[in-house]
C-alpha cells in the first residue's frame, strides 16, 4: 500500500495523461482506482461506430493513453508496472496498473513528460524533419516486439497519396461517415472532438497529400507556403487483435512525445486504414507486406510562429471514478 500515492496526485497525473491523442478527440477511456490499482477500459459510448466498428481506433486511443498515464506517473515519481487483458471475461477491461516503488524521474521520462503539454496533431503542411537520422532514432525508441515502425520511402509516396485521396472519394459520399464526422469535428465549446482551430484552411489543406478530409474551418492560413513534404512512417503489427491494437497505441504515444521532445511537428492519421483496400495498398508499401498497417504518422518540422491551441479535454470526473470509496 505505501507504493500507492494518494488521490491528489492520481487525479493529476491522469488529467496530464488525457492530453493523450484519440480519433476524433473522442477520448474513449475509463480509468477506475479500487484503492490500489488503475482499471483502464474503453468506453463503448464514446466509440466511431462508422469509421470505427471493429473499435480498433478506440483501443489504440486507450493504448496512447496508457502510455501517457506511464509517463505521467514516472514524472509524478510513481512508476507504474501494466499488467495486460487482466480478465478474458471483461471484454473492455484492456489493463490493470499497478504502482511500483517510488523515485525520482529519469531525465527521458521528464522530457517525454514536458512533450505530453506541447504535443498537438499538425494538420499543416510541414518541411521536412531537420535531422532526418532523427526518424531512425524514432524507431529505436518505439521499439516494441509488437509494434514495428516502417519509414515510406519517397520514390513510393505517390502510392500512400493516391490510396488516401482514394479513401477521401469513398468517404465524401457516405452519409454516416460525413454525419459523424460533423459531429465530432467543428463544435467552438465542448470538452472533446476537434475544434475549428484545430483543422487546415481549404489552402493549407490542399498542400497536404495525405491526411483526411475533415470540414474546412474559416479563417486565414498559417502556413500555405510550400507542399507538405513532412515524412511519412507507418506503425504495423503482425496480427490484428484487441491486444495488437493496444500495443499499437502504446507506441503511437511513445513516437509522438519522443518526436515532440526532438522538435518535430507530428500528426497521427488512420482514415487509409478504415478502407480495406487502401489498407492493402500501404501493406504493399512496407518491408513486409504480410503485416498490418495500424496507423501513419507525418513527421516534420513547422515553423515556431504559429502553434494551434491546445484542443480541449473532459476532466477526470468524467473518466475517473474511485470504486474504494
Ligand atoms: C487512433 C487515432 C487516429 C487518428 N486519426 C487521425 C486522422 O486520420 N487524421 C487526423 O488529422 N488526426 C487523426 N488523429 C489525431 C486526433 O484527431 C487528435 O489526437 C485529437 O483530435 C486530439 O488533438 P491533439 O492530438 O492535437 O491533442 C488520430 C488520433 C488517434 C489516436
Amino acid at each position: 500500500m505505501h507504493n500507492v500515492p494518494d488521490r491528489s496526485t492520481i487525479v493529476a497525473a491522469l488529467q496530464l495523461a488525457a492530453r493523450a491523442p484519440s480519433v476524433h478527440n473522442t477520448q474513449p477511456w475509463h480509468w477506475d482506482f479500487d484503492g490500489t490499482r488503475l482499471h483502464l477500459s474503453s468506453d463503448a459510448e464514446r466509440q466511431l461506430t462508422v469509421a470505427d466498428p471493429s473499435g480498433r481506433q478506440e483501443v489504440i486511443s486507450c493504448g496512447a493513453m496508457l502510455q501517457h498515464a506511464r509517463i505521467a506517473f514516472a514524472a509524478q515519481r510513481h512508476p507504474i508496472t501494466v499488467h495486460y487483458a487482466p480478465e478474458e471475461s471483461r471484454h473492455d477491461l484492456l489493463a490493470v496498473a499497478e504502482f511500483d516503488t517510488p523515485r525520482p524521474p529519469s531525465d527521458r521520462e521528464r522530457a517525454l513528460a514536458a512533450a505530453i503539454r506541447e504535443r498537438r496533431s499538425d494538420r499543416l503542411p510541414m518541411s521536412p524533419p531537420d535531422r532526418p537520422e532523427l526518424i531512425d532514432q524514432l524507431r529505436e525508441v518505439a521499439a516494441d516486439p509488437r509494434v514495428q515502425l516502417d519509414t515510406i520511402a519517397d520514390d513510393v509516396r505517390p502510392r500512400l497519396a493516391a490510396a488516401s485521396r482514394h479513401t477521401a472519394a469513398m468517404h465524401q459520399y457516405d452519409t454516416p461517415y460525413q454525419t459523424e464526422l460533423r459531429w465530432w469535428t467543428g463544435n467552438f465549446d465542448l470538452a472533446e472532438g476537434i475544434p475549428p482551430a484545430a483543422l487546415a484552411t481549404a489552402r493549407e489543406a490542399a498542400l497536404v497529400d495525405v491526411g483526411r478530409d475533415f470540414p474546412v474551418p474559416p479563417g486565414t492560413p498559417h502556413r500555405a507556403e510550400a507542399p507538405d513534404h513532412a515524412a511519412l512512417v507507418v506503425l504495423s503489427t503482425a496480427a490484428n487483435s484487441e491486444p495488437d491494437w493496444l500495443a499499437t497505441g502504446e507506441a503511437l504515444s511513445t513516437t509522438l512525445l519522443s518526436a515532440t521532445a526532438a522538435g518535430l511537428a507530428t500528426c497521427p492519421l488512420t482514415h487509409i486504414t478504415e478502407i480495406p483496400a487502401a489498407l492493402r495498398t500501404i501493406a504493399t508499401l512496407l518491408p513486409e507486406p504480410s503485416r498490418i498497417p495500424q496507423a501513419v504518422i507525418r513527421l516534420g518540422s513547422a515553423p515556431h510562429d504559429y502553434v494551434a491551441p491546445p484542443t480541449p479535454r473532459r476532466g477526470t470526473d468524467d473518466f475517473l471514478t474511485f470504486t474504494d470509496r
